[in-house]
């Protein structure tokens, strides 16, 4: 594929637009652990794309799947109709799901998963006669998709400052991060469980009956790769439970085998009542999200006579064939591969090549879980981001694609890294970092 000459027209997203058309970074194609630049460069692949090709790039048996799909059935009517593989993808992702997160919502987006999350916990209350509970707590520092319901339990300031007031019924956690005592931790820090007791002063303030939920990233990607206290998920599941409020994971990237498990919830031991998932499902080659929810969440809305709809909501490409053939033929290879086993095999390789950057030139934390770190920098003269974003281009020219969140690297390379490659990734980001300012 050739680069193209006019680049106005595009408005590209989460960019500096007129910065990367001045100086424009063009991927052309990919294979396995390898992205290929128009000039031809070859790029190891330190991000997993967006933390979402976990087994690599191109896979033959995931295009021949599509392209077999898009023969057969392109498109099935998804409302009040159905195809086959939908369903039994459904059935198959309740048995990867950990407890009894037995029922699937299908989505093609992880924000769009999110409203949906949001949006049934709502109408869980609403069915159980609670109708008061329509408070939604978010947490600081978490991400959550960009519309509007995301947006507003997201706690990214530079993510809500532009739109307006948003929801309104709307609280947030403190988030977990604390340098002071948490820096150079490996997998779950000791300290900060203690912040999951902030929800008791929510309730206070606002009153158990008038929360619906608490959304939380068991391990927050985006923002830079915040790690949960050993402790802190089961507590906040503890006050959920006794107050009644629904607990939602958003697993857009912790989900398929991220954090060397099917899912956070299950290497952390702490159902949600609602999860979301995306990303990871298709290894990003057909976009898709769902929604995963627990027996007593969706039985609470089977009520009513069976001709009507349970839940006003739904998307004209909810379910679409073609992610759901793209989703069989990932969870194939995740399955022949043993991928999410391999992670966590992997972990311990992976945390010592990373943890080999802590005496690093401006490096002030590096922190890691699964087959993910984040690499904190000190800021340069007080202005967010401009070093790491220096690193990231350096580290790009050096043949190596990383993820910058602020003052963070972060790093979630596809599961199928292999040790050598993660050393290399590693190395690349120590001699980066030390020719950067
Ligand atoms: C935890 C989490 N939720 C939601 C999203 C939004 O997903 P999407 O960009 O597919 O809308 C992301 C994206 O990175 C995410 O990390």
């Amino acid at each position: 594929m050739t680069a193209p000459n006019d680049l106005a027209a595009y408005w590209m997203p989460f960019t500096a637009n007129r910065q990367f058309k001045a100086a424009p970074r063009l991927f052309a194609g990919a294979s396995g652990m390898h992205y290929r630049m128009t000039d031809g460069r070859q790029i190891l692949d330190g991000t997993a794309g967006l933390w979402c090709v976990n087994a690599g790039h191109c896979r033959p048996e995931i295009a021949a799947a599509i392209a077999a799909q898009a023969r057969e059935l392109d498109y099935a009517t998804a409302f009040q109709m159905g195809h086959p593989a939908a369903f039994t993808l459904a059935a198959r992702l309740a048995r990867l799901a950990p407890g009894d997160l037995d029922h699937v919502f299908y989505v093609n987006s992880g924000s769009e998963a999110v409203e949906t999350a949001l949006k049934i916990a709502l109408a869980y209350h609403h069915a159980r006669g609670d109708s008061r509970r329509v408070r939604l707590i978010g947490r600081e520092r978490g991400y959550h998709g960009v519309n509007f319901g995301g947006m507003a339990v997201g706690g990214i300031g530079n993510n809500r400052k532009q739109f307006g007031p948003g929801l309104g019924a709307v609280d947030h956690l403190p988030h977990t991060h604390d340098l002071s005592r948490n820096a150079f931790s490996r997998g779950q820090p000791d300290w900060g469980a203690h912040l999951a007791d902030d929800l008791l002063r929510l309730i206070a303030l606002h009153d158990a009956s008038t929360i619906a939920a608490v959304i939380v990233e068991p391990m927050a990607g985006s923002t830079g790769v915040l790690v949960p206290p050993k402790g802190y998920l089961e507590r906040l599941r503890e006050i959920c439970d006794a107050h009644g409020i629904l607990l939602i994971f958003d697993e857009v990237i912790t989900g398929f085998g991220r954090l060397g498990a099917s899912f956070a919830a299950e290497r952390f031991g702490v159902i949600p009542d609602l999860m979301t998932a995306a990303k990871g499902l298709t290894n990003a080659a057909v976009p898709m999200g769902a929604v995963f929810a627990r027996a007593h969440v969706h039985d609470a809305l089977m009520t009513g006579p069976d001709a009507a709809i349970e839940l006003f909501h739904g998307y004209t490409y909810s379910g679409h064939p073609l992610a759901c053939a793209a989703a069989h033929a990932t969870l194939d290879i995740y399955e022949k591969e043993d991928l999410f086993a391999r992670a966590a095999r992997i972990e311990p390789h992976f945390e010592a090549a990373v943890h080999r950057l802590d005496d690093g030139k401006n490096v002030v934390d590096v922190r890691n879980i699964g087959i993910a770190a984040g690499i904190e920098f000190a800021q340069r003269d007080g202005r967010p981001g401009v070093r790491a974003y220096d690193v990231f281009l350096k580290c790009l020219d050096m043949g190596l694609l990383t993820r910058q969140a602020g003052d963070v690297i972060a790093l979630s390379p596809p599961l199928i890294a292999s040790e050598a490659e993660i050393d290399t990734m590693a190395g690349i980001l120590a001699e980066a970092a030390a020719t950067v300012a």
